[in-house]
């Protein structure tokens, strides 16, 4: 069975075909990143129309590479949330309109729950159950899961989101949107002695996290340097990947002896991190457990997520009514168990 995926519920088109026996097929991605990188963040509306003008040769890309035609697709599977409204409504209309036309079902699916399914798009792939960490640019998130669509949230950022940390601390050291993968270049020459910032939350017995004090220590320092800031920028990007890194294995590990769990999934565009993925890999080598990560370009947003965690919701008979439906806000933990 095959399943096309598209993925529109932000700054990156995507789509993808995914067969169950196979795996991946295809996939293709169009980033608004150049377009929205002058104003300093995504533009919702420009966005959606971005998002309009590059769905549909989009899928024809990928059907072509699949070497498909699109009446052998057996489902059609769109992110209905969380995201931007507009953007969501652009993926969820083309996901709706091929289904209708091709009388097969379409699939809604939660962005990230897709984020979590990623690893298993790789070989190996992780077992149930796993402690998933979840750090994007929207949420940062620790849950017990149980099997795919079981998922117990653990606990969760109270303030800022990993990666929202690493674009405010990036656009504090004048850094282009979005700050994560030009704030991991330039700490690779810093010195990760040249500043001790919070480990925010480490010593609460809980598995939340806050972001937001982190950024405050970043901007008191990058204060002391009025004159001669870009002598310090390398060091303080290092000490701040660091803090992050450091703070989420002190959770992940605590996530783990609370469900006497030894396995790890890391998911979201933060799991790019080459500091972060080796941070975690080391708690889990000295655990004797195991890191589950998936290839760097689908740790940020992709369409190959979607088609996956579509297939998933197809094959165990979960499609809604005919009707478009999209969740700007959708709470990971009220998703229906897959039986299956
Ligand atoms: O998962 P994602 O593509 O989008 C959301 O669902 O939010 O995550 C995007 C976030 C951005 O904040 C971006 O700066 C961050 O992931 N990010 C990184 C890296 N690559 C992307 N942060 C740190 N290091 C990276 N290499
Ligand atoms: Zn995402």
């Amino acid at each position: 069975m095959r399943v096309l995926g598209i993925e529109s519920s932000c700054d990156e088109t995507g789509a993808a075909v995914y067969d169950d026996k196979e795996g991946l097929i295809a996939h293709a991605l169009h980033t608004q990143i150049a377009m929205h990188a002058e104003y300093g963040g995504v533009v919702p509306e420009l966005a959606s129309r971005d998002h309009i003008k590059r769905i549909v040769p989009l899928v024809r890309k990928v059907m072509a590479d699949a070497n498909m035609q699109l009446n052998e697709l057996d489902a059609v599977a769109y992110t209905a949330g969380p995201g931007l409204i507009g953007a969501l409504l652009t993926g969820a209309m083309e996901a709706r309109a091929l289904a209708y036309a091709l009388n097969i079902p379409a699939v809604p699916v939660h962005h990230m729950e897709g984020h979590l399914l990623a690893p298993l798009l790789e070989d190996p792939k992780p077992e149930f159950p796993f402690v998933a960490l979840l750090v994007s640019g929207g949420h940062t998130m620790l849950i017990q899961v149980a099997k795919p669509g079981d998922y117990k949230l653990l606990g969760q950022s109270v303030d800022d989101a990993a990666g929202e940390a690493f674009d405010k601390t990036a656009k504090l050291l004048g850094l282009p949107y979005p700050g994560g993968p030009y704030l991991e270049k330039l700490a690779q020459n810093g010195n990760p002695k040249a500043y001790h910032f919070p480990r925010p939350m480490i010593d609460r017995p809980n598995c939340d996290f806050s972001f937001a004090g982190l950024k405050t220590a970043v901007l008191n320092a990058v204060h002391q340097h009025p004159d001669d800031l870009e002598a310090h920028k390398a060091d303080l990007a290092r000490c701040f990947t660091d803090a992050v890194a450091d703070t989420l294995v002190a959770k992940c590990k605590r996530a783990l002896d609370i469900c006497h769990l030894n396995s790890l999934v890391v998911a979201g565009g933060v799991s790019a991190n080459t500091a972060v993925r080796s941070a975690l890999t080391e708690l889990m080598e000295k655990r004797g457990g195991r890191a589950f990560f998936a290839r760097r370009e689908f740790c940020t947003d992709n369409g190959a997520m979607i088609a996956l965690a579509g297939m998933l919701r197809f094959k165990a008979g979960q499609f809604g009514p005919l009707q478009v439906d999209v969740f700007p806000r959708w709470p990971l933990d009220t998703l229906r168990a897959l039986d299956a």
